[in-house]
């Protein structure tokens, strides 16, 4: 992979612009305040035009170095965050984190393997998904309008957490997660829960992969739901390049 820009500010100590052979978890380390309180990054794909999915996947908008900027951003992270609809659509399971990754994450305090927490008002998600047959159970964080029966079946499987009343409210959801040391979120989506987490100013990061494909007009893009107030303001902490895609790494402003 080569660095096409690098952080402007000059007290950071990147390598110069156009270098090789990027150092990715340099690249994509968590800021130091992200151990002590919740830092929310988001993690998309898409394409040239905005798409966040082809045929209801994101996987044919990813090539080989998305993958690796995926599963790095994964390994990284404390928590995996997703909204149900991403849960369902990607039939989602276990974050694989290798041996040596495993010994890495170890050495730096983080457990062996982040959980995956899915946010859902219905609770409609199926006890038996690939998602709850995992080393390390996931985290529900739902909301008291939930059906009750949804929310004991999932019991069974998963540490189910109400965080409000009708719609699962942002920012308790995090403290709950921060409240088992999961502040490093990495938010895999979808494109409903990243709007709301934008809109409520919970947003620190969005590291973004522009994919050289043309998806054609009737996709959703990254962010679905209410218009925002205004638009917030990134700046850009790098753009990196590998076979024709970019990878680009943003801050709030
Ligand atoms: N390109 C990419 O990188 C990428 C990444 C992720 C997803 N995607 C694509 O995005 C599509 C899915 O989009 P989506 O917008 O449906 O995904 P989503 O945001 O993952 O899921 C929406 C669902 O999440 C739950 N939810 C979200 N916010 C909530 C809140 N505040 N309170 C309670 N529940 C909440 C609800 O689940 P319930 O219905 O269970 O209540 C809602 O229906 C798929 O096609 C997927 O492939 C693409």
């Amino acid at each position: 992979m080569r660095r096409l820009l690098t952080d402007p500010d000059p007290a950071s100590a990147e390598p110069p612009s156009g270098a090789p052979d990027v150092d990715l978890d340099e690249a994509y380390a968590y800021p130091a305040e992200a151990a002590r309180s919740s830092f929310v990054r988001s993690n998309f794909v898409c394409s040239a035009d905005g798409a966040a999915e082809v045929g209801g996947r994101s996987g044919p908008l990813g090539g080989p170095a998305d993958r690796r900027v995926f599963q790095l951003l994964r390994w990284l992270s404390d928590v995996v965050l997703v909204g149900a609809g991403t849960a369902r659509h990607e039939n989602y399971g276990a974050v694989v984190v290798p041996a040596e990754r495993r010994e890495r994450r170890r050495a730096a305090g983080l457990a062996e393997v982040p959980p995956v927490a899915v946010v859902t008002a219905s609770a409609g998600l199926d006890p038996a998904a690939r998602l709850f047959a995992v080393e390390v159970r996931p985290i529900v964080l739902t909301c008291a309008a939930a059906p009750p029966e949804r929310r004991a079946a999932l019991s069974a499987v998963a540490d189910v957490v109400v965080c409000g009343e009708q719609t699962v409210e942002l920012v308790p959801a995090l403290a709950a997660l921060a409240e088992r040391g999961l502040t490093r979120v990495l938010t895999e989506g979808g494109p409903t829960l990243h709007a709301q987490l934008g809109a409520a100013g919970l947003l620190d990061e969005l590291c973004l992969t522009v994919a050289p494909l043309l998806a054609g007009p009737g996709r959703i893009g990254i962010g679905q739901g209410q218009p925002w107030a205004g638009p917030v303001a990134m700046r850009l902490v790098h753009l990196l390049t590998e076979d024709d895609s970019l990878f680009l790494r943003y801050r709030r402003a």
